[in-house]
């Protein structure tokens, strides 16, 4: 399956076929420099798969975490870069997960003004959420992606094939993204999970079509309001909170799982709350137990979606759709207060 992400200015191809990362020169243009950006913690024999079809390849790895995703090794990327006098047709490859994706987009974003871009994502998140859609960034401040800009890959390559290797963990983490897309937008893709949460695993026959329909999904949003003026927004939905866990649980817990978490504190709707709190359980992912409302609170008013004393939060009223709606910071306290304590 193949599909285009259309954009005002720019556009990406996005693929999602089994053994694609095997064939890249029938999507990509290596014909040019390529330097592929990876981790310490991808396997090697992936890394030499990928760098075995690249004539003028550079391999350059970096110290696998979210550490990656700061200064100084966005510097040193951009020295690589010149060192080997790469100009902004050369072409740089994200090979690993979201932490590599958003660093290698935003030192693609910004060498010489932008240079040519590719995605090859190799964990649940990136290839479901993190690679398209054009968000690239670092960390700074210990403030998780206040650098950053909008750049899109020109293409993508989705290969499930890549996943056999990701630990147990960062597999489920990632499928919370999906788990959320089913709830805002695809009432097919929620019900996959309620029936098939238990089983799902790298050789699952529903893998492809959880990615496919997550991504589909993430297009339809983002071709309609690419910069996040207003409807991509719902993307958000358990974010809030989520974002609030993970600066609270930094190195502890991942983002899907605070995302997770987030989306069971927000739900209003009973039963909706029951169906996520199951399906999380079946793909085990842990319940966080945060009790200071307080320090929530303070991740929360720091957050770029809080102005003043009121905040934009996502509400899911029925599976399927979707609201953005405004509340005071003192009515998300009084929730908080309810599903913490
Ligand atoms: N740009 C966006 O729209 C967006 C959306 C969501 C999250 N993010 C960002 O994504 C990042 C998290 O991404 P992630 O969860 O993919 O984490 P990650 O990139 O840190 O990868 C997780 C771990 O898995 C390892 N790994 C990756 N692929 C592997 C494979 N195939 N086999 C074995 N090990 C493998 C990595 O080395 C790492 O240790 C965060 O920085 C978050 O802010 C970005
Ligand atoms: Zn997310």
């Amino acid at each position: 399956m193949e599909f285009t992400l259309q954009l005002k200015d720019a556009k990406s191809r996005v693929i999602l076929e089994k053994n694609a990362h095997l064939h890249l020169k029938d999507y990509l243009d290596l014909n040019s420099k390529v330097m592929v950006i990876s981790d310490d913690h991808i396997p090697s024999t992936l890394k030499k798969k990928v760098m075995d079809q690249i004539e003028n390849g550079i391999l350059v790895e970096v110290v696998q975490g979210e550490d990656a995703k700061s200064f100084p090794v966005y510097e040193m990327l951009l020295k690589k870069l010149l060192e080997h006098e790469f100009s902004r047709k050369d072409l740089v490859i994200a090979l690993g997960g979201g932490v590599i994706g958003d660093l290698s987009g935003f030192v693609a974003s910004t060498y010489k003004r932008g240079c040519r871009f590719a995605s090859i994502p190799t964990t649940t998140l990136s290839q479901i959420d993190s690679s398209i859609g054009g968000k690239v960034a670092i960390n700074m401040n210990g403030i998780k992606n206040c650098v950053g800009n909008f750049y899109h890959p020109e293409v993508v390559i989705v290969d499930t094939q890549t996943l056999h290797t990701l630990p147990k963990r960062h597999f489920y983490n990632g499928l919370v993204e999906a788990l959320k897309a089913g709830c805002i937008q695809d009432e097919k893709l929620f019900d996959l999970f309620k029936k098939h949460a238990h089983e799902l695993n790298v050789d699952s026959i529903y893998l492809e079509e959880i990615i496919e329909r997550s991504l589909l999904m993430k297009k339809r949003i983002v071709e309609q309001d690419e910069k996040e003026q207003n409807l991509r927004k719902i993307l958000n939905f358990g974010h809030t909170l989520g974002h609030a866990l993970e600066s609270l649980h930094l190195n502890e817990y991942y983002h899907g799982e605070c995302v997770g978490n987030g989306m069971i504190l927000i739900e209003e709707d009973e039963k909706i709350r029951k169906d996520l709190k199951g399906i999380l359980k079946r793909m085990q992912i842990p319940m966080i137990h945060e009790n200071d409302v307080e320090k929530m609170m303070e991740c929360i008013r720091n957050d770029k979606k809080a102005k003043d004393d009121e905040i934009d939060i996502i509400q899911v009223r029925k599976i399927g759709s979707a609201e953005i709606v405004k509340i005071k910071t003192e009515d998300l306290k009084k929730i908080l207060e309810g599903g913490l304590l």
